[in-house]
């Protein structure tokens, strides 16, 4: 585990990720669109748009998504994913997000349907069955967990047996430099309300620790980067063209604005390889 890691394992307030992603849901938004994730950019030339899908496409076939499948979608964010798997997939889908603006965006999206069902709650503290999925998925929310362990447990609790987990997560170089912890992952962790980045190998143990046994991992670092100079370049468009943005992201009292600034750190941590990303599967004993 990180030096950052377990510093912020207790500290991290469930109550201040929501407000993060309250404050910055129009930034969000027209950032990353619907769909709040890294794009998986296997070929030279691939469109943002095509690589988000990818990346869904991925977490779909290590989840062995079937027609009539029951996947809950783990900080779902506006939806995005929970619609193509219920769409495209033929899944029963439920997403939980625990921000009220993504909560309210998702169910505006198609009102009236019952699939995905959108649940506004804190996974941690969450009501639903035991046993009563047979995936489960997080794409990118694990990091703001304040408790990693307690993550696991849930998605072991809710899984049947044979179920399959799939995350997608933001993780760390096995060793990492002094100033890499100290300029980069410090300081992305604290401005993204993340508790920390693990390694690889930390979320392997810990989903053992709750019966769900590892069992692939790709790092797809060098395929996701290239999303950060394409959200950099849009984030510096968006302030050239549009004072309104200027005004709300250097306001006085906005707590997350200076996550807008993040990107570039989060940009050079992959350049330097101290920040890797991840797509692990473990399956429920
Ligand atoms: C980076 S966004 C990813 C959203 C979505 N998975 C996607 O790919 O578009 C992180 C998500 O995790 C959710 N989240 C963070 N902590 C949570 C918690 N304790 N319970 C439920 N959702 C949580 C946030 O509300 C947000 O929707």
């Amino acid at each position: 585990m990180s030096i950052d890691s377990l510093e912020r394992t207790s500290t991290l307030d469930p109550a201040e990720v929501a407000a993060h992603y309250d404050d910055l849901d129009k930034f969000y938004r027209a950032l990353w669109g619907e769909h709040v994730h890294h794009g998986l950019f296997l070929t030279r030339g691939m469109s943002p748009e095509e690589a988000t899908r990818k990346l869904i496409g991925v977490v779909a076939a290590e989840a062995k998504v079937q027609p009539g499948s029951t996947v809950c979608d783990v900080g779902c964010g506006y939806g995005g994913t929970s619609r193509v798997l219920a769409r495209e997939y033929g899944a029963s889908v439920t997403g939980l997000t625990i921000s009220a603006a993504q909560h309210a965006y998702a169910c505006a999206v198609d009102p009236g349907t019952e699939n995905p069902r959108y649940l506004l709650c804190d996974w941690l503290h969450n009501d639903l069955e035991p046993d009563s999925f047979d995936i489960v998925i997080a794409i990118e929310s694990s990091e703001h967990m304040p408790d990693l362990a307690a993550f696991f447990d849930q998605a072991a609790r809710v899984l049947r047996p044979g179920g399959r987990l799939v995350v997608c997560a933001w993780l760390t170089r096995d060793a990492l430099r002094f100033w890499e912890q100290r300029m980069l992952i410090g300081p992305i962790c604290r401005e993204g309300r993340l508790r920390g980045m693990e390694t690889a190998g930390e979320y392997q143990r810990l989903g053992r620790e709750s019966r769900l046994i590892p069992i692939s991992f790709g790092d797809v670092s060098r395929q996701v980067k290239a999303t950060w100079p394409i959200c950099a370049r849009r984030v510096l468009g968006g302030l050239i063209r549009d004072p309104a943005n200027r005004r709300f992201l250097f306001r006085d009292g906005g707590p997350n604005r200076i996550f807008a600034l993040t990107l570039f750190r989060i940009w050079l941590a992959y350049e330097v390889g101290a920040m890797r990303y991840g797509v692990l599967t473990y399956e429920k004993l």
